[in-house]
């Protein structure tokens, strides 16, 4: 390949060397930030706005969305769903499922990697049966293993864009819950309307199932990849409902309500939902 070696960067001429493993290890020992820990701007900057919540933030109601809620209570009617108990929500952001949640006999912890959005939940969560904890999901190795009757990831998962980060993250979820818990999940997925996906953000990229975003410090940020001369951050993980629902299996969780959504007008992903369940010995169900 022949290079024009004014125009390639530091950055650039690393990826032209190495694998994407060798990347990751290098840019980890270099000790630089996860580009999830970005999300204490995006809640600083909503907090200044009165902003209640993530879903009010993009556009949607203060409270929890119709399809989350319509999700959630098909789920818990399920004859193999937790009627009560503990839940845990793993990035809760300003936590409006977990009160939703605790209006309906759970009692709550709520973890959020930024600082801002669980001073936010807490102060919204007065009178609630919930606790909050600043943590971040793939390391959550101070709490105790098979105390929670319940899960939820409430679209944190497609945050978590490493495949190490993502298998921590599943690992630690399982060994919170208690034999036969529940995990739900809802995450952004593949297949994705490329054309409307450009048309709404120009700025970003979306290359292996991960979107990039620019930002000018992106040497700092782990994964960070060069592009046309221009620095970007990975933000999402968009892979396959299938390959989700593999991750998920890997990890010891046995699907059992599983819905997925096409994209619509506006949203170019498709979304998955899932009612696992946290099983150590293999079980097939005739559902999953
Ligand atoms: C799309 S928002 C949803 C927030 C909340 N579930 C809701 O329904 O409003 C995703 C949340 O995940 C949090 N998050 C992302 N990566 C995280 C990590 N590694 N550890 C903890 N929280 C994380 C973000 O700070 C953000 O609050």
């Amino acid at each position: 390949m022949l290079l024009n070696h004014r125009n390639v960067t530091a950055n650039e001429m690393l990826h032209l060397a190495l694998n994407s493993r060798e990347i990751h290890l290098i840019q980890r020992l270099r000790g630089m930030k996860k580009s999830y820990q970005g999300h204490e701007i995006q809640y600083q900057k909503m907090k200044n706005k009165d902003v209640l919540s993530w879903d009010e933030m993009i556009g949607h109601n203060k409270g929890i969305t119709n399809d989350t809620k319509r999700f959630l209570m098909d789920v818990l009617a399920q004859p193999w769903a937790p009627k009560g108990g503990k839940v845990i929500e793993l990035g809760c952001g300003t936590a409006p499922i977990l009160r939703w949640l605790c209006k309906k006999k759970f009692e709550g912890l709520g973890v959020d990697v930024s600082k801002t959005a669980i001073k936010m939940a807490r102060e919204q969560s007065k009178g609630f049966d919930i606790r909050f904890k600043r943590a971040d999901v793939c390391n959550l190795s101070a709490e105790k293993s098979r105390t929670f009757d319940l899960a939820v990831d409430g679209h944190c998962l497609h945050c978590i864009t490493q495949p190490e980060d993502r298998k921590r993250f599943l690992k630690n979820t399982f060994r919170l819950l208690k034999e036969g818990g529940l995990f739900i999940v809802m995450t952004m997925c593949a297949p994705v309307d490329r054309k409307m996906f450009s048309n709404l953000f120009q700025e970003q990229k979306l290359i292996d199932r991960i979107i990039y975003a620019p930002y000018d410090r992106a040497t700092e940020y782990e994964g960070s990849r060069t592009f046309e001369g221009r620095d970007y951050i990975p933000t999402r993980y968009v892979g396959h409902c299938k390959s989700i629902l593999t991750e998920l299996r890997r990890a010891r969780f046995h699907p059992r309500l599983i819905r997925y959504s096409h994209p619509v007008a506006q949203v170019p992903f498709s979304n998955l939902a899932v009612g696992a369940l946290a099983r150590k010995s293999f079980v097939k169900h005739p559902a999953s």
